[in-house]
Order: structure tokens, then C-alpha cells, then sequence
């Protein structure tokens, strides 16, 4: 079975990818809990579609399970659910020596992580991500959280789960927005680490997009590996995991102009690599061809790749020094030396970001 090791000393875990393993996951999850109670976390829409399976085949590996449902996407990352979750635990007998299992997208996956890090001090957890952007990176790496009204993710922890379960054919419900978007995070890996992996998601867009189990498998694994590689050297993000938010100082600010609303993350992260590239570019640090190789990939696949020009982009500069990688009040960025290379660098002065905005504003008016 296709698995990536995660190796971080005695937090270390599985990440388990097989079409079809959500029938078989009661089974790998018997083997690794410690009681055979489970409480689980489910999306509403992802138990309605994929909750039969999972409940069966638990069931058959004899575990006892709870199930709690919470609303689907971000509206779920908040104290009142965490609050709710609490009292679901308690009233359900979830002890130290059971496990949470998220089931659902990168919303649940926060949410249930940061209830288990926290239930009685902490129990074990486990996830089983049916969303891309959560196959490929919101399950793996231990943070978890929930928003508050002052910021996204203001309030988490670092909470390794004892497995990941990614079982690729739950995709097949996903809306193809939600898949782009995850596309884009897929895109990411190949930018910042592997050339050649960037090149192979060029040439299987048409096998990706539509679902093809091989090439969704393999692009889950590579993409698992190449986060697993980042978080084991860097578990508590001081220094190589920063290379993970490339596209993401610009696409937080887009966001954030969105105000969460309209856009999905890896669309605004799919805009924020284009122009991060640019920015290398103005820099002398990325030839314009590989920057505009970029580009075109991103835009093959559908995904955005400039800004929308109904964004201010003054209130857009204005959020980069809110950047919470910024240091001494300057955004700090990821800029691609070629693909498959990043640097993260402090040059970038605000008055660059305000011109790559206004020439991709000024790009995405001629195109309407
Ligand atoms: N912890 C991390 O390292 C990390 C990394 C990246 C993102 N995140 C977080 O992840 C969240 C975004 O995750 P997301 O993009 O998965 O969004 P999401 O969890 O909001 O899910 C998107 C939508 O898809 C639905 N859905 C999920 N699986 C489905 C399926 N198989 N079929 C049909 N519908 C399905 C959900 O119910 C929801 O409506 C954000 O809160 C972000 O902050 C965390
Ligand atoms: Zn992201």
C-alpha cells in the first residue's frame, strides 16, 4: 500500500493513500487505538455521503464509535464548537484512552485536532481527510486550531495525529472548485522542491482533473512526501517550513480582501504564486521565462492567476505588515530561484507588492 512515513521520534506516524481504504479503515484503526472507542468528527455533507462506509467497517472491526457532527467548512473552526465538542466528549464517555477522528475537509480536521490535543490534556487522534487541499496538507503536519473573531488560526497547538488515512475515491463527491483549489497546493510542492514533480503535474492535468485513481494517488503521495520531508526537519516551523507558505504572504492578503468569502484558499494562493514569481523576477533572482512557465501551469488547470480588480490594493499593502510571518514589520516572502528552488527572503519592499498587484489587476481588466 502507498504510505509515507512521517519520522518525528516518538510522534511519528503513517500516511496511509489507497483507493477504496475507507472500507478498509476500521481495521488499520483497530490496530493502532489504544481502547476500541472512537469518537468521530464528521463535515455534515461528508458524513451524508461517505459516513455508511466508515460506519461499517468499524463496526466490523469492532470498534465502538460515537459520531458528532459539525456544520461543513469554516464555520465549524470556532470556540462555540470546540465548547460543543466538549460536551459531546463528555456525555459520550470519550477517556484518555480513546481517539478523535476527524472525517471530513481541513475545517474538521483544525477543529477535531485541536478538540483532542485539549480533551483531558489530550487524546489520540486520528485523520481521515476527504477534501485534496486536506489530503495534501491540512492533515499532515500536527497544526491544528480554530479562528477568532481577531484572526484565522489564532488560537491552536502542535498535535501530531497516530495516523493519516487518505482514501483518494472520496474525491469523487468533491465540487471541482474544492479540487482545484487543492490542485494548487499540489502545484506548490513541485514549485518549491521538486522540479520534476512540478513537470509531471503539468503533463497529467487532464488525468487529475478527471479523478484518475493512479495519478490522484501518486500526486497524494509525492505531495505527502514532500510536506512530511518539510515538517520532520521542522516540526515547530522555525526556520525550513516557512517555504511551505509560498504564494500564501499575497494570497492571506487576498483573502483577507475577500474577507473570506467568494474565494477559495488555494485560489488565492494559485494568484499569490504568480506574482511572488514576479516578484523574484523584479529581483533578478528568477529568469521571466520560468516565471511565466509558472503562470501559464496555473491558468491550464483553471485556477486563478491574477487579482481581481475590484480589490483595493492600498487596504491589500496595508495587511502586509498584519502578516503574522512578518518580521520587524516587514513581510517576509518565498520567492522561487527556479522551479523546484525557494529562497525566503525580507527584500520585498511594500511598494513592489503594490506594483505586481496593479500590473496583475491592469492584466485581469484586459482579459474581461
Ligand atoms: N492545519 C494545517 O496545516 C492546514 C493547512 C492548510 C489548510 N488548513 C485549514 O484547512 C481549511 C480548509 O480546508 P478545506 O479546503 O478542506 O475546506 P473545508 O474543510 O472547509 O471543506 C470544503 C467543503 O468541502 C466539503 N467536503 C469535504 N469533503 C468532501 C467530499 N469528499 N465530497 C463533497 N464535499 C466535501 C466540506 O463539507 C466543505 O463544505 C482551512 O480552515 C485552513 O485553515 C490547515
Ligand atoms: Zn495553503
Amino acid at each position: 500500500m502507498p504510505a509515507v512515513d512521517v519520522a518525528l521520534g516518538e510522534r511519528s506516524y503513517t500516511i496511509q493513500i489507497q483507493p477504496g481504504l475507507l472500507d478498509r479503515s476500521g481495521d488499520t484503526l483497530a490496530a493502532l487505538c489504544r481502547s476500541p472507542r472512537v469518537a468521530v468528527v464528521a463535515q455534515r455533507r461528508v458524513w451524508d455521503r461517505w459516513g455508511a462506509p466508515l460506519e461499517v467497517s468499524l463496526k466490523q472491526a469492532g470498534l465502538a464509535h460515537s459520531v458528532h457532527l459539525v456544520p461543513n467548512g469554516e464555520g465549524a473552526k470556532r470556540i462555540a464548537w470546540l465548547q460543543r465538542l466538549y460536551a459531546a466528549f463528555a456525555a459520550a464517555g470519550v477517556d484518555r484512552q480513546s481517539t478523535v477522528a476527524a472525517f471530513g475537509g481541513g475545517a474538521v480536521g483544525d477543529l477535531a485536532g485541536f478538540a483532542a490535543a485539549t480533551w483531558l490534556r489530550g487524546v489520540d487522534f486520528v485523520q481521515i481527510p476527504t477534501t485534496l487541499l486536506a489530503q495534501v496538507d491540512a492533515s499532515v503536519g500536527g497544526k491544528v486550531g480554530v479562528n477568532l473573531p481577531s484572526g484565522k488560526n489564532l488560537a491552536g497547538a502542535f498535535w501530531q495525529p497516530r495516523a493519516v488515512l487518505i482514501d483518494p475515491q472520496t474525491l469523487r463527491t468533491l465540487p471541482r472548485r474544492e479540487l482545484l483549489s487543492g490542485l494548487a497546493e499540489v502545484i506548490k510542492y513541485g514549485i518549491i522542491l521538486d522540479a520534476d514533480f512540478f513537470e509531471w503535474v503539468r503533463e497529467n492535468r487532464t488525468a487529475l482533473v478527471s479523478l484518475e485513481s493512479e495519478a490522484l494517488t501518486h500526486a497524494i503521495r509525492r505531495s505527502c512526501e514532500l510536506k512530511a520531508f518539510v515538517v520532520q526537519s521542522d516540526e515547530r516551523e522555525s526556520g525550513l517550513r516557512a517555504i511551505l507558505n509560498y504564494g500564501h504572504t499575497i494570497g492571506h492578503l487576498i483573502e483577507r480582501e475577500a474577507g473570506y468569502a467568494g474565494i477559495r484558499h488555494g485560489e488565492a494562493v494559485a494568484i499569490g504564486m504568480v506574482l511572488a514569481a514576479r516578484l523574484a523576477v523584479r529581483l533578478g533572482m528568477l529568469e521571466s521565462a520560468a516565471a511565466e512557465r509558472i503562470r501559464q501551469t496555473i491558468h491550464s488547470f483553471g485556477l486563478p492567476v491574477s487579482v481581481p480588480q475590484s480589490m483595493t490594493v492600498d487596504r491589500m499593502v496595508s495587511g502586509l505588515s498584519l502578516d503574522k510571518k512578518a518580521r520587524g514589520g516587514r513581510a517576509r516572502f518565498v520567492l522561487p530561484e527556479r522551479i523546484g528552488r525557494v529562497v525566503v527572503t525580507d527584500a520585498v519592499t511594500p511598494e513592489m507588492v503594490r506594483e505586481v498587484i496593479v500590473e496583475s489587476q491592469k492584466e485581469s481588466a484586459g482579459r474581461s
